[in-house]
């Protein structure tokens, strides 16, 4: 006598999810934005799979880069797709493995550790972000373990760039009879709120935001350092100019370069005035002018080069409060930035993010989204080589590293210095302090 034993499931897949379900295709490959459901959407497919297979222990796998995130993201949703009928399943902590009552199993692994998956054989397999997946384990691991049982395999995750993840979607566009494939833009899938991804736009590049949630392959893992939506907004922003004036000088280090002056009033950008060709002499000169002129609380100017004559010129002259800023320098915070040019353009780009007015200077813009960033050996924020730059066809960005100059450090305005107890306040704790 065959005994018959119902089980009900408590899933409910998202709208998004549903073709790919009830998919006909051995096949299948996923393109999606993140926090989409992804591997709510795989865990729940390879455990209906489980279930209606009638054949001999049936063996379906789950691969997540990392052991961990199989573990830590992977097995809740597998536990909580079993609660409902628990009582018939075995469920090893272990192994991260649930036994359904038709003698099926669903096994979590990692492709960190892709020893434990050679010599099985499987009926299904979904391998989860796969672009960070190692792409060798495809052909020399999971593809030999489905020929025995011919069994099914989904490509499933977010693009990095144009990698082995964007081989597959291509190969598997081309062979609609063999493969399902969908594409899940956060523009389009209506899952995540909107408020939401504004939120995540604020806090992205464009390119990263592009290949994070709207499934661009296009946009590889470089990125720009300041997105071009924060300059929008920076340039859009009329800023009251309160607080201390500053001036950036950058003076030219060759031939072909631009000298600058720039002056920022507080949160306002004032002026940039840009120079070709002036010597040592010519340069002070406009310098001078414009300090007599703008009375500024600090001069920040750049160090290298000329910049060193500039300054000690300006001293001579007994012009005060002149910075030398050398961008090679150490940074104040040692643990974050490679160098003090990576420091001042952290700090540029937060006060671009949250209030830098820079209205009126649209000029500015090409140069503050033209550098990428990387990390160093120490996990430390790097900003792109001006060489670099220049080999990629992209003038040096003086009108951006001038204003950066102005966020060397932080500088009261002549007023608080002029208040009582100035003398105990350090410039870090005043209330316009920009560090
Ligand atoms: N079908 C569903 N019903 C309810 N919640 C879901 C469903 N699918 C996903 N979620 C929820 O959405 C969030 C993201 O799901 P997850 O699958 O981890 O996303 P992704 O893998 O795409 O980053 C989780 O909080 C998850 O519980
Ligand atoms: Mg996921």
């Amino acid at each position: 006598m065959v005994e018959r034993l119902t089980i009900s499931v408590d899933y409910a897949p998202r709208a998004q999810f549903r073709a790919f379900h009830g998919r006909t295709q051995r096949f299948g490959c996923i393109v999606a934005h993140r926090r989409c459901g992804k591997t709510v959407a795989c865990i729940a497919d390879l455990m209906l799979a489980a279930l209606d297979n009638s054949g001999v222990r049936p063996r379906y796998a789950y691969i997540a880069p990392l052991y961990k995130q199989a573990k830590d993201v992977a097995w809740p949703y597998i536990k909580d797709f079993v609660a409902g009928f628990r009582a018939y399943a075995t469920v090893s902590e272990t192994d991260l493995k649930v036994t359904l009552p038709n003698g099926s199993s669903v096994r979590l692994y990692g492709a960190d550790n892709p020893d434990s998956l050679r010599g099985i054989y499987l009926d299904g397999v979904v391998l989860d972000e796969y672009a960070l997946i190692d792409p060798r384990l495809w052909p020399e691991v999971i593809r030999p373990a489905l020929a025995d049982r011919e069994g099914a395999a989904v490509f499933i995750g977010t693009p990095r760039g144009r990698d082995a993840f964007y081989g597959v979607w291509r190969a598997a566009q081309r062979e609609p009879d063999l493969w399902f494939t969908a594409m899940l833009k956060a523009s389009e899938t209506d899952i995540l709120p909107e408020a939401e991804l504004n939120q995540a736009r604020r806090h992205m590049s464009a390119s990263q935001y592009a290949r994070e949630f709207e499934c661009s392959f296009d946009e590889p893992d470089v990125d720009q350092f300041i997105s071009s939506l924060v300059v929008d907004q920076a340039v859009a922003r009329d800023a009251p100019a309160l607080g201390p004036r500053l001036i950036g000088v950058d003076v030219a280090r060759f031939g072909d370069d631009r000298s600058v002056i720039l002056r920022r009033n507080g949160d306002r950008l004032v002026s940039v005035d840009t120079y070709r060709g002036l010597d040592l002499m010519e340069i002070t000169g406009r310098v001078t002018q414009a300090i007599d002129r703008f009375r500024p609380d600090g001069v920040f100017v750049d160090a290298v080069g000329m910049g060193a004559g500039v300054v000690d010129r300006l001293r001579q002259l007994q012009y005060g409060r002149i910075f030398e800023v050398n961008a090679g320098a150490k940074p104040r915070d040692g643990s974050k930035f490679a160098n003090k040019r990576a420091e001042m353009w952290s700090t540029m780009r937060d006060w671009l993010r949250d209030r830098g007015g820079l209205a009126g200077h649209g000029e500015l813009a090409d140069d503050l989204v033209s550098l990428t960033y990387g990390f160093d050996h120490a996990n430390r924020l790097k900003l792109e080589a001006k060489k670099d730059l220049k080999a990629r066809g992209l003038p040096s960005p003086d009108l951006g590293d001038a204003l950066a100059l102005t966020f060397a450090q932080a500088i009261a305005p002549e007023d608080l210095r002029a208040a009582p107890g100035w003398d105990r306040a350090a410039p870090e704790t005043s209330p316009f302090a920009e560090l």
